[in-house]
């Protein structure tokens, strides 16, 4: 095909957060663009059944909670605290369908052509969406991922589900088993269990959070027990059973065998590469054999040179921002920018109260990678700020290279987390090291002065301990 003859210069398929941000970035850069989007609204995951939903739940979870078990420690009586479910979940809708016009929004600005449908590729230059050819120069395949489902409990959608199920449900349920203590895990488990639900979680391995500095995890479960959620470590499903009333999960826990029943059971073990559908075989590309990965160089180019494949479709935390900042890098990288993102860079956060926020190694990679490294913590509980707020759980960890003292790792367990971590991405983005930090002047009080306090006791120098 002649290169005149191409309808666009770039076609994204996805309009999750690596696809519309790769989009727009495309746009901005001059290139005649369009998205193609299956479901009815833009957004992917993240905005329609992930992030943003999970966060509005737990974000209203959180207030009742804390009107409830907190308010009287201020000296507010509140007489009996309520809530209407329905509300909540019109709430969490509404600020869905804000987001989405909002993309919606953003793609009219700069001039996307939205494409609501599947793409499927009919060569390695057309793909065909409603039964139409659109012809690219280049495509961006940002299609996303799906729940693991295990064969042991498969989703039926009604007793045994998934996280989009998770968010929907119509009431409390009573009683829930959670499978799998990972961020989907603690995130839907903390919200159902503030709201009244006996929670059990049931963990393949000895810790919750594996992946997490264990000095974080380990305090994590302890809190979270004290909020009522119950742990079972080192405990497989082996099968499940659905009945009139609910469900049962059979498990192994160190050669033990148990039940657990519940009304609702969240599967939450992971999620794969989406690619079914996309017609990739056709144009062979490379698939990694085991996860399905689409395999991408480091420019994030496919076998095909001129398709590119960012977000959790290709290898690495499946987490939003890091396909949003894949999605404008290849965008950068079409237009013939300069591209790259920042991998040992790339934050890691838990929204359970307290939050959870990581960055680099963990203590336990240290040790894995023989790495001679120095500890500097800090508790929460020895700051002002923290102390007049009433969110004293919690620490930073900061682990610095022995004989650089440049920082390899970040570790917040702690109220704001999610927003105190920025200071360590900028950090890390910088090479600093835990004395620049505990040189930079944080405002007091503030919980940031925990950053400065936990840099400081890298050197035993902490003020306040
Ligand atoms: P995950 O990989 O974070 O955790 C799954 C957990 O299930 C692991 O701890 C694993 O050991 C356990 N597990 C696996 N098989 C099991 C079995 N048969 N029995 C018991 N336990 C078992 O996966 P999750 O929580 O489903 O999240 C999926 C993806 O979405 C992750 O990549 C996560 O990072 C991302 N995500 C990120 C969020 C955030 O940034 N806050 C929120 C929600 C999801």
């Amino acid at each position: 095909m002649n290169a005149e003859n191409f309808e666009f210069d770039v076609i994204v398929i996805g309009s999750g957060p690596g696809g519309y941000v790769c989009a727009i970035r495309c746009a901005q850069n001059g290139l005649k663009t369009a998205c193609v989007e299956q479901d009815k609204t833009l957004g992917g995951t993240c905005l329609n059944v992930g992030c943003i939903p999970s966060k509005a739940l737990l974000e209203s979870s959180h207030k009742y909670h804390s009107i409830k078990h907190e308010a009287k420690d201020h000296g507010i009586k509140i007489k009996e605290a309520q809530f209407d479910l329905n509300q909540m979940m019109q709430r969490k809708s509404k600020i869905v369908t804000n987001m989405n016009n909002g993309v919606t929004y953003l793609f009219k600005k700069n001039n996307i052509k939205t494409l609501i449908g599947k793409a499927s590729f009919a060569d390695k230059n057309k793909i065909i969406v409603n039964n139409k050819e659109y012809t690219a120069k280049n495509f961006v395949i940002a299609s996303g991922s799906l729940p693991i489902e295990i064969p042991c409990a498969k989703f039926d959608h009604n007793i045994i589900v998934d996280s989009t199920d998770a968010l929907g449900f119509e009431e409390v349920p009573k009683k829930l088993i959670v499978v799998g203590a990972g961020a989907i895990g603690l995130e839907l488990g903390s919200v159902w269990s503030r709201l009244g639900s006996e929670v059990t979680v049931i963990e393949a391995m000895d810790t919750i959070l594996p992946g997490v500095d264990r000095d974080v995890s380990d305090r994590l479960r302890k809190i979270l027990e004290k909020q009522g959620v119950t742990f079972r470590l080192s405990c497989s499903v082996t099968s499940s059973k659905v009945t009139a009333k609910g469900g049962s999960v059979s498990c192994l826990e160190n050669n033990e065998e148990l039940t657990f029943t519940g009304d609702k059971i969240l599967v939450a073990v992971g999620r794969k590469p989406f690619t079914e559908g996309l017609g990739i075989e056709k144009i062979e590309l490379d698939q990694d054999k085991k996860t399905k990965a689409i395999i991408v160089n480091e420019k994030w180019q496919t076998s095909q040179n001129h398709i590119y494949a960012i977000g959790d479709v290709i290898k690495g935390p499946m987490l939003a921002h890091k396909a949003s900042e894949e999605g404008m890098a290849v965008a950068d990288a079409i237009a013939d920018k300069y591209a790259h993102v920042n991998y040992r860079a790339i934050p890691n956060i838990i929204y359970t109260w307290p939050e959870v926020a990581c960055l680099g190694l963990n203590e336990q990679e240290c040790k894995q990678q023989n790495i001679d490294y120095k500890i500097g913590k800090f508790l929460f509980k020895a700051n002002g700020r923290a102390q007049a707020m009433g969110e004293t759980d919690g620490l930073i960890k900061i682990i610095s290279d022995k004989k650089s003292d440049k920082i390899v790792g970040f570790h917040i367990l702690g109220a704001s987390a999610s927003e105190l971590i920025g200071e360590a991405v900028v950090a890390f983005e910088y090479g600093a090291s835990s004395e620049d930090l505990a040189r930079s002047v944080h405002a007091h009080p503030t919980l940031s002065e925990v950053i400065k306090e936990a840099a400081l006791s890298v050197y035993s120098q902490a003020i306040h301990s």
